[in-house]
């Protein structure tokens, strides 16, 4: 991440669903590093919770802990509107557990999309949205360039005119 874009996080709040697991512990330490505060929004259930506390660093009695689920919209609404960015990294993320169960993972990972992203469309305050997607990173933020790609940025438009996707 370039110098600039760095400053931009300095005193900004920025949600992190998913923000005790492996990938989203690391980008909350992350934006602690850079100067913004990161809230987590997890359910901390990918793990037993001494993996959580010892290797990720996760107190779940921080206040900016979330213990909650991306698909509940009242929680997430409310997370999203405290916050300038969204890093959504909330994730049935176990390949074999999703074709064990797909309608798990179908839950999980697209019902928990589609809600934040409605939370995302309806807050003002976001500046930027940013998803994890297996290998992949994609970007929304309000009134950006249009692009047509697929996955999740579909997801985005659906949720509104102010919502469009970024290559
Ligand atoms: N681990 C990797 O190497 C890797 C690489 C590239 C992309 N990714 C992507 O990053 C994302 C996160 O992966 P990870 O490895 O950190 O997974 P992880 O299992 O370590 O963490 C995901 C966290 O999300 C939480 N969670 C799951 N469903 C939730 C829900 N409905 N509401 C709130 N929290 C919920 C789990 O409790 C868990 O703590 C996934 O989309 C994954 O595809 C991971």
């Amino acid at each position: 991440m370039h110098d600039t874009q760095l400053k931009e996080l300095v005193g900004r709040t920025v949600l992190v669903t998913g923000g005790a697991g492996l990938i989203g512990s690391r980008i909350a330490a992350c934006l602690r590093r850079a100067g913004a505060r990161p809230i987590s929004l997890c359910m901390l259930d990918a793990y037993p919770r001494h993996t959580y506390r010892d290797l990720f660093g996760v107190d779940p009695a921080d206040p900016d802990v979330i213990v909650g689920d991306v698909r509940n919209p009242g929680l997430v609404k409310r997370a999203v509107a405290e916050s300038d960015y969204v890093i959504h990294a909330a994730a049935l993320a176990d390949v074999a557990a999703c074709t064990r169960k797909p309608l798990a993972a179908i839950h999980s990972n697209i019902t928990g999309t589609q809600v934040l992203l409605d939370a995302v469309a309806a807050c003002e305050r976001i500046r930027r949205g940013l998803r994890l997607l297996g290998q992949r990173l994609r970007q929304w933020q309000p009134g950006g360039p249009g692009t047509p790609v697929r996955g999740v940025p579909d997801r985005a438009e659906a949720a509104g005119s102010r919502l469009r996707p970024r290559a």
